[in-house]
């Protein structure tokens, strides 16, 4: 396993595969890695001839500095465990070489970023575009591996890939859980004792919530999720919205679409979740 700091080292190696024509599949990360990082690996790395992970805190996803500031970094850990696994290269750039001067590339994503994380995070998704966007051009993957804990991020890297016609498949998996579960998150290691043991909350509402909307309305279903998370006192919900699973469009009716998701963010203390479930597709 090679660790490369310099996009144009790591851009050298993977074109002088691909020229081999060697398969590459990328997985990018924030760090901090879990199982649910190592499974998205497991794919990649049953996809392809060459893993390459990117390890990089995008400060320009961040809308809330202090966000930025306590995100987990653990690289040696991180590289741990990659060291276990079926990996070629990680890319651990500095702010340096992913901005070396300000780039001010637009994108348009239509509804994408209007509604959820879009709407309670200002920028947030301008800066994932970016950043992905810079990353795909260093590492020119066949296929690229993202997690569907952060649905809408998915949806967002699928448009902006079009877009921007990359040639790369965007490869959504399945969110990987705690026992309890807890959709697994870099985050949640920044949760005290007592809010872990509280924040199982959230997908058991999801998944009770999936069971009671066979006899509940749309509104009725989005009201009970609310209230319910909300009852335990270290718990505050940002948005639970219920949407198209393409349009990520707020439905109204459970007929209006075939695949339908309810995707929750939830304040624990200083600390942001997201979890999402589908209800039929
Ligand atoms: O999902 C993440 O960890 C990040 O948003 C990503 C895709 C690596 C971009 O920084």
């Amino acid at each position: 396993m090679k660790i490369l700091k310099s996009s144009s080292e790591l851009k050298k190696e993977l074109e002088r595969l691909e020229s081999k024509g060697r398969r590459i599949g990328f997985v990018p990360t924030m760090g901090a890695l879990h199982k649910g990082h190592l499974s998205l690996l497991d794919f990649a790395s049953k996809e392809n001839d060459v893993v390459v992970v990117s390890i990089f805190v995008n400060p320009t996803q961040f809308n809330d500095k202090s966000d930025y500031k306590k995100y987990p970094r653990i690289l040696e850990k991180d590289i741990e465990k990659l060291n276990k696994v079926k990996c070629d290269y990680v890319f651990t750039p500095d702010e340096n070489e992913m901005y070396p001067e300000e780039d001010n590339r637009e994108f348009s994503f239509g509804n994408l970023d209007k509604v959820m994380e879009g709407k309670h995070r200002p920028g947030h998704f301008r800066g994932v575009a970016l950043i992905v966007s810079k990353l795909f051009e260093v590492v020119k993957p066949h296929k690229a591996y993202f997690g569907e804990k952060d649905f809408q991020q998915v949806a967002v890297i699928k448009h902006i890939t079009e877009q921007m016609k990359f040639d790369i498949e965007i490869v959504s998996c399945p969110i990987i859980r705690e026992e309890d579960g807890l959709a697994m998150s870099s985050r949640n290691m920044l949760l005290s004792d007592e809010q872990r043991a509280n924040v199982s909350l959230i997908s058991r509402t999801l998944f009770e919530a999936k069971e009671n909307s066979k006899s509940l309305t749309v509104q009725e279903t989005k009201d009970w999720v609310i209230r319910t998370i909300n009852e335990n006192p270290l718990l505050d919900v940002e948005y639970f919205e219920i949407v198209d699973d393409s349009s990520l469009e707020p439905i109204t009716e459970w007929k209006q679409t075939r695949g339908t998701v309810g995707c929750v963010a939830v304040h624990v203390g200083n600390i942001r979740l997201i979890d999402n479930v589908r209800f039929y597709s």
